[in-house]
């Protein structure tokens, strides 16, 4: 069987920067710590006025196609991922098409197009399209563009504003990849759930902490779903844990209880029970709340130990070093993990050709998915060609006034005529309102 996964992956933030500790908590009466240390996020990108989720998926998926020296007809399929979309009938994919094929010779005509929607993990869900696509021997020797992109804002005052970001994620799909195989073996934790959701709405109506909870529950029972087809999982068996990362606390949440579960019957958990215990086994107890209780005790002790320190360095932390300074990015965010996670990696001469990458989606309403990825050769040179750094330390930074405009500027509901704050160079933009209220674009020198 072929080998088929992510060739490519370019990233494109938007170019404009709030400062969570530095402006946004003395506004809000917060402690700053509540943002770097709580959610563990430091600043957010938010999109200049003349960008939104066409010019961000637009400007990634050009630098890719430039990098890889790719044309058109390589491309049999483009897909974007986005919860932003400003369209039930025409896709932005076909809006991010026409963008590119004014800077490339070729056009895109015999690429199947789509959009496809399901909260954050629509991105993943993309991804998969083009592996199914591709094994399934219908793409003709082309790849697949796909593209998660999202201008992810909450209304002023939700206690989401402080997660807030935008950005987009290019990945290219291809047979015999340079980035990552992806494992046949998926697992899915899926049920109907209003957590978050945006009811032909612009911003999420949110139930924020409970959506902490669903995210917790869904991704077990993925993690339980995968191990029934690819065995169970022991804390050895992946170098890197990319998890959806809506806030790097969350992931924190996330892994302790990943680690717990992954340790039980192992001989980390031998290890451990001198020092606290054993895991808590429901036959133990009369009552499901004993139990709870005791599986919370359990977690708050293994929190501390050195080997879940160990791991948690080793194999989570790394994943978030992007997602920090960005916020959410909604489809494309565990993406920015991935890319968040090899980046460290390379930077810091660890070596993972042929090692496994543990990936968690998830998408509110609620569904997780789990798979695994097997790190190729060509991954080094793959991450050296990201200019992530580049462009997030070239963000304009935003005082609070600026950001409330800025905020404006992208509310559908309001008519807010602002300049832009940075000066667009060789890339796309918006570019004002068609005859039958399209969305136009141009490609700036
Ligand atoms: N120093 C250190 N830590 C501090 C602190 C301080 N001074 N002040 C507060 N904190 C900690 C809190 O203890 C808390 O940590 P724990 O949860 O570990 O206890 C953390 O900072 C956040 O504080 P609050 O819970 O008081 O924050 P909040 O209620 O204002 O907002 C939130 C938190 C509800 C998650 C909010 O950010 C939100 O609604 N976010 C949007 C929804 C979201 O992202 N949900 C995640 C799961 S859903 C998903 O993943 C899909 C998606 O992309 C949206």
């Amino acid at each position: 069987m072929a080998s088929v996964g992510i060739d490519a992956i370019d990233i494109w933030t938007g170019k404009l920067e709030l400062d969570l500790a530095e402006t946004f908590a003395p506004e809000k009466g917060e402690d700053p710590a509540k943002y770097t240390k709580g959610l563990g996020l430091y600043s957010s990108s938010l999109p200049d006025v003349y960008e939104d989720i066409v010019t961000m998926g637009a400007n990634a998926a050009r630098r890719l196609m430039e990098r890889k020296d790719l044309h058109p007809q390589d491309i049999g399929r483009i897909d974007v991922a986005t919860e932003s979309s400003f369209d039930n009938s025409k896709p932005v994919s076909t809006y991010i098409a026409g963008c590119l094929e004014q800077v490339f010779d070729g056009d895109f005509h015999h690429a199947n197009k789509g959009e496809r929607k399901f909260a954050c993990v629509s991105g993943t869900q993309s991804v998969d399209d083009a592996y199914n696509w591709i094994r399934a021997g219908r793409n003709r020797g082309r790849s697949a563009l796909v593209i998660a992109t999202d201008t992810a804002l909450y209304a002023r005052g939700d206690a989401g504003e402080a997660t807030q970001g935008a950005g987009a994620v290019a990945m290219l799909v291809s047979e015999d990849p340079d980035l990552v195989e992806l494992s046949p073996e998926q697992g899915y934790g899926s049920a109907d759930e209003t957590d978050f959701l945006k009811p032909n709405q612009q911003f999420p109506s949110v139930d924020g902490k409970r959506s902490v909870q669903v995210y917790l529950a869904r991704m077990r029972e993925a993690m339980e779903d995968f191990e029934s087809v690819a065995g169970d999982i022991h804390p050895d068996d992946y170098e890197l844990g990319p998890f959806h990362t809506p806030f790097p606390g969350m992931v924190r949440k996330a892994a302790v209880l990943a680690y717990r579960h992954i340790i039980r019957d192992t001989e980390v958990e031998d290890a451990l029970a001198d020092d606290i215990g054993r895991q808590p086994r429901p036959e133990a107890f009369d009552t499901e709340e004993e139990h709870l209780d005791a599986i919370s005790e359990y977690t708050d002790r293994l929190k501390d130990t050195e080997q879940y320190r160990d791991w948690y360095e080793r194999v989570i932390k790394p994943t978030l070093t992007i997602s920090r300074h960005v916020g959410n990015w909604y489809t494309g965010s565990v993406h920015v993990a991935r890319a968040g996670g090899l980046k460290w990696a390379r930077e810091n001469g660890r070596e993972l050709t042929g090692k496994r990458l543990l990936v968690g989606s998830y998408g509110s309403g609620a569904q997780a998915e789990i798979h695994a990825e097997t790190v190729q050769p060509g991954w080094t040179e793959e991450i050296a060609d990201l200019n992530v750094d580049e462009q997030l330390n070239g963000r304009r930074g935003l005082s609070f006034e600026e950001y409330e405009q800025i905020h404006d500027v992208h509310n559908h509901a309001e008519d807010a005529d602002v300049e832009a704050f940075t000066t667009p160079e060789r890339e796309f933009v918006f570019d004002g309102w068609g005859r039958m209220g399209e969305r136009k674009y141009r490609f700036v020198e």
